[in-house]
């Protein structure tokens, strides 16, 4: 089937886009705002795009009045948040986090996770994650009217589980170990226990290949 995306409603768009670009990380947001508020809310149109400098990119659509959601207010008034990565046990208290909770209440308190002090940035990161990415805000995007924006994040500080290492030296990781999962479309999730390896080859290999 083909679908012009110059006719196609905007709901459809979104419906095809989240089911065909899968799986996506989830990044679980902590932020903090000038009041010292912490709100935390997961996003899966996430993902890194530059090592030097080192940013991450979030693109976070507007509440249905078309004003900004937290995640994007709250670094706008400090210029900091913390990604935190997903893993399987800790799958169904990041969607507790998206619920959309009245203002003031506490969102990790209520999906049972853990604020504490992170070390370069004022925003809590969150103890049971296997992976935390302290960032300081590098610049937001309004792309649209209605309160979407792309928000990138430059690392300054990442934190590892130490038990997900295969080989801390050489800084391998385990994937099986970290147990990060991934967002299909609608409810669906995937971790990332069938996996395959695929070595890159040389361009002297590929023609020894090809005969
Ligand atoms: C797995 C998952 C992924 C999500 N991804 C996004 C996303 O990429 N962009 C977005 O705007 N909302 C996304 N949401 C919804 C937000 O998490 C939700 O609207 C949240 O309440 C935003 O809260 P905030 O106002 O506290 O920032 C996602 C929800 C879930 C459960």
């Amino acid at each position: 089937m083909e679908f012009d995306f110059a006719t196609l409603d905007p709901a459809d768009r979104y419906k095809l886009l989240i089911q065909v670009i899968v799986p996506r990380p989830i990044a679980l947001v902590t932020a903090r705002d000038r009041a010292g508020r912490i709100n935390a809310a997961p996003f899966s149109f996430f993902n890194v795009m530059s090592q030097t400098p080192p940013l991450v990119v979030l693109g976070i659509e507007g509440r249905p009045d078309g004003t900004p959601k937290d995640t994007v207010q709250y670094p706008r008034e400090t210029g900091e948040f913390v990604v935190n990565m997903v893993d399987f046990a800790m799958a169904e208290a990041m969607n507790v986090c998206a619920v959309d909770f009245p203002p003031g209440e506490d969102e990790l308190a209520a999906a049972g996770l853990t604020a504490v002090a992170s070390a370069k940035v004022g925003a809590p990161r969150i103890a049971e994650a296997p992976a935390s990415l302290e960032c300081r805000q590098h610049a937001v995007f309004e792309i649209a009217p209605n309160g979407r924006s792309i928000l990138v994040g430059e690392v300054v500080h990442l934190h590892v589980r130490d038990d997900a290492f295969a080989d801390a030296d050489r800084l391998y990781l385990d994937p099986g170990r970290l147990d990060i999962v991934g967002r299909l479309g609608g409810t669906g999730y995937v971790r990332t226990t069938d996996r395959f390896d695929i070595k890159r080859i040389s361009y002297a290999e590929w023609l020894a290949r090809s005969g």
